[in-house]
């Protein structure tokens, strides 16, 4: 299914991918666009409730994107945050009618988005310092309810949010199997705010 128009192609995706990850290393982290059932893996984290806003961080090529539209969420309760311009081009092409910020996830708590319900991240999170990590969840939970969900995959064995961070804000976890069909295979983790 697409709701929008444009479908870009698996292997001109996957090109777009490869381009950019040569030429920014540090930035893309990845060795190639999470696969669909990963993807649906991570739009499985969702609440139940599929209204209001969600904020995606590290859109890249939209494999998540079309994955969180496919799952129910309204493009216009969608922002997606992207850094490098060559995928905000190719994610404004493919969702026309999905916010797309071409800003760092770092300043995500600028939106004035009333009662965001869900944040779903493809950032090479592990890789930022604990400063940037720090700052990314923050915002986060300041811009969810306290029911909010934040969801992140991991190619690693630990959870992919710093102990320290975790610690700081109080969260707790839940992990999904490993997903096999992933290029490396992954786990999609679920953090919550550990409630009192
Ligand atoms: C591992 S790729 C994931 C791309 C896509 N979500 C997927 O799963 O295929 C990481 C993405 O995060 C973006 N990115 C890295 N640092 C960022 C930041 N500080 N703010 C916003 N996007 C960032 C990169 O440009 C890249 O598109």
């Amino acid at each position: 299914m697409h709701f929008q128009g444009f479908v870009m192609s698996h292997s001109a995706g996957l090109s777009l991918f490869l381009g950019q990850l040569v030429r920014r290393p540090h930035r893309v982290v990845a060795l190639a666009p999470s696969s669909q059932a990963l993807a649906c893996r991570m739009a499985a984290e969702l609440p139940d409730d599929r209204t209001g806003p969600v904020i995606e961080l590290g859109a890249g090529t939209g494999k998540i994107t079309q994955a969180l539209l496919e799952a129910g969420v309204a493009p216009e309760d969608l922002h997606a945050f992207e850094l490098n311009p060559e995928f905000v081009d190719c994610l404004q092409t493919q969702f026309p009618q999905v916010h797309i910020h071409h800003a760092m996830a770092q300043d995500m708590g600028q939106l004035p988005l009333p009662q965001v319900r869900a944040v779903v991240s493809g950032l090479p999170l592990l890789s930022f310092p604990k400063s940037a990590q720090m700052a990314i969840l923050r915002a986060s939970f300041r811009a969810m309810g306290p029911m909010g969900v934040f969801i992140q995959f991991t190619y690693g064995p630990n959870p992919p949010v710093a102990e320290r961070v975790r610690n700081a804000l109080g969260l707790r976890w839940s992990k999904s199997e490993k997903i096999w069909g992933n290029l490396p295979p992954a786990r999609v983790y679920a953090f919550r705010r550990n409630l009192l």
